[in-house]
């Protein structure tokens, strides 16, 4: 396995809609291996989740996990999940104000509205059919891994400019606040 580069903000790649994979080319070694190295890429960096046109392939796979993490020590956990052309479809109209970050926007969060509810169809890795429903600060983070592959970061979905901070501004100024809210959602959604 190899570590890759992640493009930073302002890279063209970042800008691109991810090109869809065929089965076919899902179950290649190239591709087999490429996930590999986005799972290793994600963990060494600490991240909730890594979309491939991060680490320059513009194909249509993200990788999410949550464990311990220093970076988000509030966030529910998740299992390792490969999604591969993955499209989600909104459930309902509630929405819950989310402080994200992101591997390719270095030191800079701010909050953005997310919905509470999801559907997310796509495949794992073995080329096998995802049909799940996702909710609370989970489906948060798929709807940013997912919209690294059509092209957005979060920065555009910031609607508050003021609530963009630094990674010690959060933690000194708003955390404690943010971590509290995820609390309230987690207990009333289950994750
Ligand atoms: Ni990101």
């Amino acid at each position: 396995m190899t570590l890759r580069k992640i493009a930073q903000v302002g890279h063209p790649i970042l800008r691109e809609t991810a090109r869809h994979l065929s089965r076919e080319e899902l179950a290649s070694e190239e591709v087999q291996s490429f996930i590999d190295d986005l799972v290793e890429t994600m963990r060494d960096a600490q991240g909730a989740g890594l979309a491939a046109i991060q680490i320059y392939e513009s194909i249509s796979i993200c990788a999410i996990e949550v464990g311990d993490n220093p970076r988000y020590p509030y966030k529910p956990k998740v299992p390792l999940t490969i999604l591969v052309n993955p499209v989600i479809e909104e459930l309902g109209d509630e929405r819950f104000n989310n402080y994200e970050g992101c591997l390719s926007v270095p030191n800079l969060r701010g909050v953005v509205s997310r919905s509470m509810r999801i559907r997310i169809r796509a495949w794992d890795r073995h080329g096998n059919d995802i049909d799940e429903e996702i909710v609370g600060i989970t489906a948060g983070t798929y709807q940013h891994e997912v919209d690294h592959l059509n092209g957005s970061l979060f920065l555009d979905r910031v609607t508050e400019s003021k609530t963009l901070c630094t990674w010690d501004a959060f933690k000194r100024f708003y955390e404690a606040e943010f971590a509290e809210s995820v609390r309230a959602i987690v207990e009333r959604v289950g994750s």
